[in-house]
């Protein structure tokens, strides 16, 4: 008998279902509850994990409770949302997404996990991989943008950096695939809401992620508090079971989201907790994130709601989840793990948060003249610290984080740069916009940093006119009518509805938040020590009215033609978004000729290389992202105007010419049909090589693409 159908086989019903109720400790406040008294609860072996704890004597006490004074001496495990860095805080997820870097993903989980599991850390409830077009959406931060290869890439990169090659070393973390699914889609941007999506669409963009999770050997998934066609992601069986544990062979843990399982009372489809219980083990969610619900299961089993061999079931997978993690042979492992020095990783920190940020517009004035001796440092977000850290900072501190005051100082010693606030990020005060004002005016160039505080993205942070807060607009306006040229940066967890200032402003740049290092990657951008490299991981709107937008829409019968009035268009805004996705300036100009596939009639089954010429024609030396987007131009259903299939970066030095090379499989032809079923269709594709999803960027061809004949191989 393996050793964990011996504990089972050792456990009354109430300690099969405390292994299932996981328990916050409070140390981050991360939702609407509290849990009980921890201690108690552990010796009476009411608790299999606890999550918002961290720190080696913290850890320690809580899991000596568990192994000594507890009847049967389980240990416990460790979650906490590490998402962009532990105590070493990198770029949000939306920003480290524009990087458009697998390695750079990979390696800063791989940092996040040393560190995270040498403060005792099991679990990270992390890579959160929702897919969102709608900005409103305060936890479009958190995920990897628009588009579904993306986002499956980021899987695949994250997973394999917090668990590395063997999750059960101390310097590794089990990785939490979330929110499944599709929360990204709320009604109306709002949090929580509900979600109605064809299935299609499901499968189509907000799958992905969580099958390459899947793939990647993630041994955790949080089903999302929202519903989906009427249906809570908490205790739905066709996604929970049949995909993801029979279509997918997912053998991990389940675990529900924040008191998410009792919440079924709220959605209406559980009168109680006990059916809500009964509802979500049904559905194959193992644990109970801090409801209490799970603690009523044996009322469910009694009231023939519920089978315990369905808590068998989920037992047993938790128990396998702490034996994976290591914590049957040493339930201290990761106490014993030692953090790399942090001046090393702050380093990785400012190359990653360089790589993050986008410059969206520049008419030249950046980057900044080194004789430039007198700048001025205008709005709210110039000084700011926390906020740089971005929403689930984990054990990160504004004590470590360079403001990018800071970094404009250090990096231009004998420039005079004068600080002035202007306005707050949030408030009515205007009284001192007009000494801002004139602060600018006795200025060479200006500064403008502007955007939110980091509450105002992340989890309940919808906003529904996401443009800057505040007085924020009457600063920008003031500066930007002084007469001296204006960078300005944005700092935001979305994009900002800031159109007309873009446009007044001679450069922008959207630097998301950039975590502990984002003052001096700005200042490397600003005055060109960096060259920025970063792109749009989503598309950018002008204006709410646009919104949900992004560059993989289907077409209309009436596509927008602006000499048409019958085609799909607005009467008051172009349709066009104010950023493609994939849009990023660096400080060379990069054009690209020669699109040529290997062969115009490509047989399925075998490969086909296409290659593209890019060339520098800028004075700076440049690291572009050539993306290559398919188009099925005729197919059984209507297919996506564009799609992305592959991304790949080039080096180029000032003229120089570089030959990008892509391959393309079988994968990239096929599609979902009419039945949503995989299906390759012979038939003629548009293969576009571009600098971002603005067609005007593309250079384009067309290919043919057939199963083989049998007069193939006469
Ligand atoms: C929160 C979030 C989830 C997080 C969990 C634990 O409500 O929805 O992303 O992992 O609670 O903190």
């Amino acid at each position: 008998m393996s050793r964990i159908d011996e504990l089972l086989s050792q456990m009354t019903l109430a300690e099969k279902v405390g292994q299932l109720n996981l328990v916050t400790a409070g140390q981050a406040v991360t939702g609407p509850a509290r849990s009980g008294d921890m201690i108690e609860n552990i010796r009476a072996g009411n608790v299999g994990g606890v999550f918002n704890l961290w720190g080696k004597d913290n850890v320690a006490r809580l899991q000596q409770c568990a192994i000594e004074e507890s009847r049967l001496g389980a240990p416990l495990f460790f979650g906490l949302d590490v998402l962009h860095g532990h105590r070493t805080i990198f770029p949000a997820p939306l920003a480290e997404a524009g990087a458009f870097d697998p390695a750079l993903w990979e390696e800063t989980a791989r940092i996040a996990a040393r560190e995270a599991a040498a403060d005792g850390i099991d679990l990270t409830f992390a890579p959160m991989l929702d897919i969102s077009r709608d900005p409103r959406w305060g936890r479009i931060v958190e995920g990897p943008g628009e588009d579904p290869l993306v986002g499956a890439l980021f899987a695949r990169a994250k997973v394999r950096g917090f668990q590395g090659a063997d999750l059960s070393a101390s310097s590794a973390i089990g990785a939490t695939a979330k929110h499944f699914c599709a929360g990204g889609a709320a009604l109306a941007g709002r949090d929580y809401a509900a979600v109605d999506l064809s299935e299609r669409e499901v499968r189509e963009t907000y799958l992905p992620p969580f099958a390459a999770a899947v793939a990647a050997g993630c041994v955790a998934i949080m089903p999302a508090f929202n519903s989906l066609a009427g249906i809570p992601m908490t205790a739905h069986v066709a996604l929970l079971r049949d995909y993801l544990r029979n279509e997918l062979g997912f053998e991990g843990v389940i675990v529900s989201d924040y008191t998410a399982i009792m919440e079924l009372i709220e959605h209406g489809v559980a009168a109680d907790a006990v059916e809500a219980a009964a509802l979500a083990l049904r559905a194959g969610v193992d644990m109970d994130m801090v409801s209490g619900a799970y603690l009523r299961l044996p009322e469910a089993v009694s009231r023939g709601l519920a089978r315990e061999a369905d808590i068998d079931a989920a037992v047993r997978r938790v128990l396998r989840l702490k034996e994976k993690l290591g914590l049957f042979d040493d339930p201290h492992r990761r106490l014993k793990a030692v953090a790399d020095a942090p001046d090393a990783l702050r380093e990785r920190a400012r190359d990653a948060a360089r790589r993050s940020a986008v410059l969206l517009t520049n008419d030249g004035v950046l980057p900044l003249p080194t004789h430039i001796r007198r700048l001025a440092a205008v709005g709210p977000l110039a000084d700011a610290r926390f906020d740089m850290l971005g929403p689930w900072c984990a054990a990160g501190e504004s004590d470590n984080c360079v403001s990018i005051l800071d970094g404009l100082r250090a990096a231009l010693p004998h420039c005079e740069i004068t600080h002035h606030q202007g306005v707050a990020i949030a408030g009515d005060d205007t009284s001192s916009i007009a000494a801002a004002r004139a602060l600018c005016a006795q200025s060479e160039a200006v500064l403008l940093c502007v955007g939110e505080s980091a509450g105002m993205s992340g989890e309940a942070a919808s906003r529904a006119r996401p443009g800057l807060p505040g007085r924020q607009r009457d600063l920008a306006e003031a500066v930007l009518s002084a007469g001296v040229p204006v960078a300005m940066v944005l700092s935001s967890g979305r994009p900002l509805m800031v159109s007309d200032l873009v446009a007044r402003a001679q450069a922008t740049l959207a630097s998301w938040w950039l975590g502990d290092m984002a003052g001096h990657a700005i200042a490397d951008i600003l005055t060109g020590r960096f060259n920025p490299t970063a792109r749009l991981a989503l598309t950018w709107p002008r204006a709410v009215g646009q919104i949900p937008i992004h560059y993989a829409a289907r077409s209309s019968g009436r596509p927008p033609d602006p000499d048409n009035p019958f085609t799909s268009k607005y009467l008051d805004l172009p349709v066009e978004p104010l950023f493609h996705f994939g849009h990023g300036l660096s400080y060379a100009h990069v054009a690209l000729s020669r699109l040529r596939p290997s062969a115009d009639a490509i047989v399925f089954g075998a490969h086909v290389v296409v290659e593209v010429d890019a060339t520098n024609e800028g004075a700076h030396p440049t690291e572009e992202t050539i993306f290559l987007f398919l188009r099925d131009i005729v197919a059984s259903v209507a297919r996506p105007q564009m799609e992305l299939k592959r991304f790949a970066k080039v080096c180029l030095a000032p003229g120089e010419t570089k030959t990008v090379r892509f391959t393309l499989d079988d994968a990239c032809f096929r599609y979902l049909d009419a039945a949503l079923m995989p299906r390759l269709e012979d038939g003629a594709f548009e293969i576009l090589a571009a600098l971002s999803a603005d067609r005007r960027t593309a250079l384009t061809t067309i290919v043919t693409a057939r199963h083989a004949a049998i007069s193939d191989n006469a």
